[in-house]
């Protein structure tokens, strides 16, 4: 998948933008502050969900513009497809609802994930094998959404039906057993789809990284584990989930959630070479394992949709030595998917193997070179 042009209006420091990129590693280069980030976090709307910051929609609007923010991209799905136009943003009336248009007619956020898979790694994410449980599951929710687009409506519609019995249980007068089981039911239903997936997109990265070196980058063993940590024994299926919600009325009522189900299990990942829970690992050897994990699932999206997921690299270049460096920008290349890269310096990309496209940001400019 490639973005041939991206178009930015009001989104944060960039007031008016306009790019045109190729297929290949896109570099962009200029000091802190520059707006490096911003664009790939612009990119990072045009898939289901908050983006890479997870910002409220009204934090991206441009300080002392009007009230609204745009994005647009040009964006080729693959070989035998055409081109499509995919736009998001908001608009001064009504600045916390996200408008998506596809081709240009309106859609929901969810059906973004049929047209263009979008990954990321940022510096924020270094922390992501320490980190509370959430972000570790919609790390896991990206991957499986770029082999799966429909996973988006099924945790949509989960997350709908669990806050809807969690209301309904906050107040006793109001918890008609028929409405709850109804509830259940759909969290039943969505919950096993989605725990399906989560499974076989595991099943699918643990093959690929099963072929994969353990060097240069730290290659993961990863499963599947309970809110507990206890590895899942097997799939999630409709009745047991039924039971299981219908069982838990009582204790969920009093803790104010839902203390059991799929919205919380858990990523778990140990270094392949060295047997220690990712956790206990290094910064660098965390990086890593990051890193051939994202570059795996590549490989599985390939595999299993024709074509690559668009990488968002946010200063990942500047943390490798150069031997990794060049390693990871031979492998972007070889795999001929789109990479955008950001770094302080040009000379961080001064040797990627092409096709380059190449973007010198300062202040919100935006310049080729
Ligand atoms: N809503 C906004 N309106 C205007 N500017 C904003 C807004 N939100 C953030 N900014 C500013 O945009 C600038 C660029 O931010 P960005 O994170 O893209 O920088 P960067 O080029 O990635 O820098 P670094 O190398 O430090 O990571 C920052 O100065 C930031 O404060
Ligand atoms: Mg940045």
């Amino acid at each position: 998948m490639t973005l041939t042009r991206l178009s930015l209006t009001d989104f944060r420091n960039h007031a008016g933008a306009d790019m045109a990129a190729g297929p290949g590693l896109v570099a962009l280069h200029g000091n802190n502050g520059a707006g490096k980030t911003n664009i790939l976090e612009a990119i990072s709307l045009l898939a289901p969900g908050r983006g890479l910051r997870r910002a409220p929609l009204s934090d991206m609007v441009r300080d002392g513009a009007s009230g609204g923010f745009a994005i647009f991209a040009e964006v080729l799905a693959g070989a035998d497809l055409p081109p499509v136009a995919l736009g998001t943003g908001i608009e001064p009336a009504h600045p916390g609802r996200r408008i998506v248009r596809i081709n240009g007619a309106s859609a929901a956020a969810a059906s973004l994930g049929e047209w263009i898979a979008i990954l990321w790694l940022t510096p924020a994410m270094d922390r992501l094998f320490v980190e509370s449980a959430g972000n570790r599951r919609r790390f896991l929710d990206r991957l499986v959404l770029a082999l799966d687009p429909r996973h988006a409506q099924h945790s949509n519609r989960y997350e709908a039906a669990l806050r809807a019995r969690g209301k309904l249980l906050a107040d006793p007068g109001q918890a008609d057993p028929q409405w709850l089981a109804s509830l259940e039911a759909q969290l039943a239903e969505h919950g096993a789809a989605m725990d399906a997936a989560r499974l076989s997109t595991l099943a699918a990265l643990a093959a690929e990284l099963a072929d994969q070196p353990d060097a240069p980058f730290a290659r993961p063993l990863l499963t599947l584990v309970d809110g507990e940590g206890r590895e899942r024994e097997g799939p999630h299926d409709v009745e047991a989930l039924k039971t299981l919600f219908a069982a838990r009325r009582r204790i969920d009522a009093a803790a104010g959630r839902a203390t059991a189900g799929p919205h919380r299990d858990d990523l778990s990942a140990v270094h392949a070479a060295t047997g220690r829970a990712a956790a206990r690992c290094s910064t660098g050897e965390q990086k890593a394992m990051l890193l051939s994990l994202v570059l795996a699932h590549s490989d599985c999206v390939a595999r299993a949709r024709g074509a690559r997921p668009v990488l968002l690299l946010d200063e990942v270049a500047a943390h490798l030595d150069p031997s990794r460096r060049a390693a990871l920008y031979e492998r972007l290349a070889g795999q001929g998917g789109q990479a955008w890269l950001t770094g302080t310096e040009a000379a961080l990309f001064a040797d990627m193997p092409g096709p380059v496209t190449r973007f010198r940001i300062a202040g919100g400019r935006i310049a080729a070179g």
